[in-house]
């Protein structure tokens, strides 16, 4: 999207030096691609330098830093250093500066054949960092496998933009306001990764952080299968949360697990903690606090 809006001379895609709240820093090269940005190799920082085209795009910029500032620090959450905001040739940037990782998990799935273990253990991680941001009653809403990170073997979660710690009854709604709910869900979100209740408002469910545990099903999904679990040409398939479980070595309690988050109702889903427990059988022991 972004690629055909610029060309080589122009101020989005040429390295750029500028100054931040911390310190200096002078664009390398870019090492990837989003939707409205460019991110660039800056020394061991990876800077998204985003391009702002509309209010919505603002926003979402904001929103971001505002989820990775309020955060705790946590090995499986990318760590933001600096941010600020730039204007070159009268074009407004909104930078992160973030610790540089390797690649993405989508890349890493691509490249690699996984052994369940390997899966589960990445499985782990992704719920770590998961569970810091319901902690605070913030939920993801735009997790897959690209939006996960890799810098040695630890996994983290980036792109917050989608963020939000809104829980929204879709009951309470009018049709108006249900309209205006599902065309932010379109442009927040990622079709394949999309749970029911945002696909077809009209059900007029609860949109809260169970989203995040659909999309967990559709990660676990295509790292098991090696393929989405849902197509974007089948609206009724996803809303009806309709797939199938293609004949493999993965065991019956991991297809159990998918199956748990893929279900249309979120209530029914699992939460972190009851995934952490259907993995391991009990919770981290610093979880029992004071009923030890
Ligand atoms: N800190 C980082 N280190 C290395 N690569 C990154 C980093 N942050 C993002 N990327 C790469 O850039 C891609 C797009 O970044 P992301 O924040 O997801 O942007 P968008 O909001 O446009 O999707 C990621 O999928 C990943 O491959
Ligand atoms: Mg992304």
């Amino acid at each position: 999207m972004l690629k055909c809006l610029t060309r080589k001379s122009d101020p989005v895609s040429k390295a750029q030096s500028y100054k931040l709240r911390n310190r200096k820093y002078r664009e390398e090269n870019i090492i990837a691609e989003g939707g409205y940005a460019y991110i660039w190799k800056c020394e061991n920082f990876a800077i998204k330098r985003i391009l702002i085209q509309s209010q919505e795009v603002y926003k979402m910029a904001m929103q971001e830093i505002r989820i990775m500032t309020k955060l705790p620090e946590h090995p499986n959450i990318v760590k933001l250093f600096d941010f600020g905001e730039i204007k070159i040739q009268n074009k407004m940037f909104v930078c992160l500066v973030m610790e540089l990782c390797q690649s993405n998990l989508f890349s890493v799935l691509q490249n690699e054949i996984l052994t369940e273990r390997r899966i589960l253990d990445i499985f782990k991680q992704i719920l770590d960092g998961l569970e810091v941001l319901h902690a605070e009653q913030i939920s993801h809403r735009d997790l897959k496998l690209e939006n996960i990170l890799i810098q040695g073997e630890t996994f983290k979660l980036c792109d917050f933009g989608s963020g939000s710690n809104e829980i929204i009854d879709l009951s309470q709604l009018n049709k108006a306001q249900l309209q205006q709910q599902e065309e932010l869900f379109s442009q927040t979100t990622t079709i394949t990764y999309r749970p029911p209740e945002m696909i077809d408002v009209l059900t007029r469910q609860v949109v809260d952080t169970k989203v995040d545990i659909w999309q967990l099903g559709c990660i676990l999904y295509s790292l098991c299968f090696r393929k989405s679990a849902f197509s974007e040409m089948n609206k009724i398939g996803i809303a009806q949360a309709i797939f199938e479980i293609p004949q493999s070595q993965i065991s019956i309690s991991t297809v159990t697990l998918i199956q748990k988050m893929l279900q249309q109702d979120p209530k029914k889903r699992p939460t972190i903690k009851d995934l952490k427990i259907s993995l391991y059988g009990a919770i981290d022991e610093d979880e029992w606090g004071e009923f030890q």
